[in-house]
């Protein structure tokens, strides 16, 4: 026997702080002129390159990106920390990532109207995991008090849609009947704020879906009509941080390619063309046309790499409201992004109205959701 798997609620946990472009770019330029006062004879004589400002007017043109939020604004924009100052928890207290989480967890099992006996297994998905062991995921479930089993997985910041995928494939097969998929992402950890070049790209978020069998749905829901995961190796989004780094001569020093890296320009020339195939063949498979997609709920990464995938995805431009944008005020918050348009933007589909989230980025990687609402 197999069943319909279909997403019975959504939550998002947003942080309480947020960073405007002015505010990011007066603590940048107050650091780079710093490190150029304190560098001022190595720079002088070549030997390493000053620090160029940055700019509002850049960031938005570039990104359309507005502000972001963070789980500390603080050290973000402090010049001498340039990093968020997370406080360590105790063993005996709940890791940051998983607060987060079930905060987004708690409001997609209201909204679905079901409470953790409900719940069989949940799946902790996101770009970087704050340890290694015992799973983030088994500690959320362990908070909100679910039965079953529960895993990490990370695939960047196709995550979440890869998710969805796990968990609904486990539903459809009957293994479980429900699962929550949870994205904490705290990029603001994994960002160097001292890169031009990045500094304004990401910001902080979780998000969480429920997945249950579609005859247990108590109201609206959206049917997952299918799931589609593509990925192709590239070192054009690339972190080296891991549990290695202790081993290697220059271990503990704070290395530049710890943190987040990207050739930004070769990624969005590669990632375009791969996510709108990727798109059309999905919905083909279905027999699906675009002119049936209501919505694209897309990875917020870029606005102009938006744009252009729901322009080519759609064959048109698409009309205000066909494929939300929520990076102006979240920046790119990986996995989460599509997750958070998909959770504020779908309220108002119609009964039968076909949608579809899809993610893209490092690995690289897309996965893209074909969901349809039923009243
Ligand atoms: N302020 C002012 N100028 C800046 C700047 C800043 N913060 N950052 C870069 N610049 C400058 C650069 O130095 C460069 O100057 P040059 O032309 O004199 O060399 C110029 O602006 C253009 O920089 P570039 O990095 O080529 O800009 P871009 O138009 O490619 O935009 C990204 C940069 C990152 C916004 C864009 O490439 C992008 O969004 N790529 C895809 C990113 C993505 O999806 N990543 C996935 C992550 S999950």
């Amino acid at each position: 026997m197999t069943y319909t798997p279909a997403i019975t609620g959504t939550g998002v946990f947003t942080p309480e702080t947020s960073i405007s472009n002015a505010e990011l770019v007066e603590a940048f330029n107050a650091y780079a002129d710093r490190f150029n006062a304190e560098n001022k004879n190595q720079i002088e004589a070549g030997e390493i390159q000053a620090k160029e400002h940055s700019s509002e007017d850049f960031i938005f043109k570039a990104s359309g990106i507005e502000r972001r939020y963070v789980m500390d604004k603080s050290g973000v924009l402090d010049p001498e920390v340039m990093h968020p100052l997370l406080r360590q928890r105790g063993d005996d207290e709940p890791g940051i990532m998983s607060e987060m989480a079930v905060d987004a967890a708690k409001k997609a099992l209201a909204q679905a109207g079901k409470g953790p006996d409900d719940v069989d297994a949940v799946i902790c998905a996101a770009s970087n995991l704050e340890r290694a062991y015992p799973a983030i995921a088994i500690e959320i479930q362990e908070l909100l008090g679910i039965k079953g089993f529960a895993f990490d997985m990370n695939v960047a910041c196709s995550s979440a849609t890869f998710g969805i995928q796990a968990a609904a494939d486990m539903v459809r097969s009957g293994s479980i009947r429900s699962a929550l998929v949870v994205n904490p992402e705290i990029c603001s950890a994994h960002l160097e704020w001292r890169d031009r070049d990045c500094h304004f790209i990401f910001g902080d978020v979780a998000t969480a879906v429920l997945i249950e069998r579609l005859e247990d749905a108590k109201g609206s829901h959206f049917e997952i009509r299918s799931t589609r995961c593509e990925t192709v190796f590239s070192n054009n989004i690339r972190n080296n941080n891991g549990f290695l780094r202790r081993s290697r001569p220059d271990g503990m020093k704070d290395r530049r390619d710890m943190q987040f890296m990207q050739n930004g320009r070769k990624v969005f020339k590669e990632v375009l063309p791969m996510v709108s195939q990727h798109i059309a063949d999905h919905i083909a498979e279905e027999g699906v046309e675009n002119t049936q997609l209501r919505r694209l709920w897309l990875h917020q990464a870029n606005k102009t790499m938006n744009d252009f995938i729901g322009k080519k995805v759609l064959g048109r431009t698409p009309e205000p409201g066909e494929q939300p944008n929520i990076l102006q005020d979240y920046a790119n918050t990986s996995s989460a992004g599509s997750m958070i348009a998909f959770s504020k933007y779908s309220d108002d589909l119609g009964d039968g109205d076909f949608g579809l989230i899809c993610s893209f980025g490092a690995g690289y990687s897309v996965g893209s959701v074909l969901v349809q609402r039923h009243d």
